[in-house]
């Protein structure tokens, strides 16, 4: 079996890593295409060096600009490097524009794909993700539900063929790195108690009353909690508060990108969470870390089920009271997105059904 990997962000190199290691370590034939959708050092190489991962074999270099023209260029470098490899199956994660172009390109070609988190749903079509993620779900041969209620959002679509529950890779790769970020060193020593925060969202900073209304309601925790707030800030972010002139309120500490171990050991020592980011609602929940979720949805309803995370929206008043209401919460959840166990049963899954 040859396998293809295609990825191109943060969150999908993070969540691939632990199955490309399952790969090596079962000698499967393997290789990465990286669209270069994200190649900021913050956001690319550094997880490649930190997480110690092979050199992509194809780099196609799309960079930004618009879904159209991003996920075109992407298309047009995928398909050439599988035409040339001819690979047995193509590997797409999550729900990003390289995720799309890898399973169109893939499945066009009559290679199978399989789609890593499978069958997750915000059930809002205004965010570019829950049209990716659809999409790849309805083009994929193997659907790797990470559980059972992502498997029922399949089955309401009629996919039922060719879907296993297996829990999400995110869970294999906090096992496997929380506990070996405590030395790293980070770029500020943090105060003994603070939150967290991330914020990237088109539909969230793309929008300056939005952002403005987000970052607002953040000002508000750290003045009325007291809790100072560490913010490794998304280069969109970044550029849009620049665009609109909208700064960090006071309290809230803007920071560059963080490596995983770093951010890793920011979210272990936080009082609470606030994101609208989808890998940091899992992986708080895994930390058992508070969440307070800065949208309106979550395609991670199980982390809200049993306690680890709440949708505030983004009313600054709603985030203050939400985020009181987590902090004083009993971290005893369970962790219902997997035992960390996910990429050896992807990896078993597909062996067994691609050869
Ligand atoms: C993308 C995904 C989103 C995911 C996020 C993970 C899509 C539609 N969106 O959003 O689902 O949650 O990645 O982080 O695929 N930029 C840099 N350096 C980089 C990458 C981006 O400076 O390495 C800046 C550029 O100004 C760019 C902007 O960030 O225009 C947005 O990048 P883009 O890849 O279009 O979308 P993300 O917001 O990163
Ligand atoms: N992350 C990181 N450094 C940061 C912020 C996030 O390493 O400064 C990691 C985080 O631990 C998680 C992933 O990036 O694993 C989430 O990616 P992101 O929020 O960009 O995308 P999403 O998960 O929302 O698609």
């Amino acid at each position: 079996m040859k396998v293809a990997v295609v990825l191109g962000t943060r969150p999908e190199i993070i969540k691939l890593a632990p199955l490309i290691r399952e790969l090596e370590r079962n000698n499967i034939e393997f290789f990465i295409l990286h669209t270069g959708q994200h190649y900021s050092y913050s956001m690319d190489r550094i997880f490649f060096e930190q997480l110690e991962l092979p050199d992509p074999r194809y780099k196609l270099d799309v960079g930004s600009g618009t879904h159209a023209v991003q996920t075109a260029k992407m298309l047009l470098g995928v398909e050439r490097a599988l035409v040339k490899e001819t690979p047995d199956v193509v590997v797409v994660q999550g729900d990003t524009n390289s995720t799309l172009a890898g399973a169109l390109a893939a499945v066009k070609l009559q290679i199978p794909v399989a789609h890593v988190e499978a069958g997750l749903r915000s059930f809002d079509v205004r965010m570019p993700e829950e049209i990716n993620r659809t999409l790849v779900d309805h083009v994929s041969t193997l659907l790797f539900a990470p559980t059972q209620l992502s498997k029922r959002n399949l089955e309401r679509e009629g996919i039922t063929e060719g879907v296993y529950v297996t829990g999400n890779t995110i869970v294999d790769a906090v096992q496997r790195y929380a506990p070996l970020v405590d030395g790293a060193e980070l770029p500020v020593d943090p105060p003994s108690e603070y939150a967290l925060l991330t914020l990237h969202r088109q539909e969230n900073v793309d929008n300056p009353q939005r952002l403005a209304n987000a970052l607002k309601g953040v000002g508000m925790v750290a003045e009325k909690l007291g809790l100072p707030v560490l913010f490794p800030a998304h280069p969109r972010t970044r550029v849009r508060m620049a665009e609109h002139g909208i700064r960090a309120p006071e309290g809230v500490m803007l920071l560059e990108p963080l490596g995983y171990f770093q951010f890793l050991k920011l979210l272990k020592g936080a009082e609470v969470v606030l994101t609208d980011s989808g890998g940091v609602q899992e992986e708080a929940c895994t930390l058992r870390v508070p969440c307070v979720t800065l949208r309106h949805s979550t395609e991670r309803p199980e982390t809200v089920y049993v306690g680890a995370n709440t949708v505030a929206g983004l009313v600054p008043e709603h985030v203050l009271e939400k985020t009181l209401e987590m902090v004083n919460k009993p971290r005893s959840w369970p962790n219902p997105l997997g035992d960390g166990k996910a990429a050896e049963k992807i990896v078993k899954i597909l062996q067994e059904d691609v050869g």
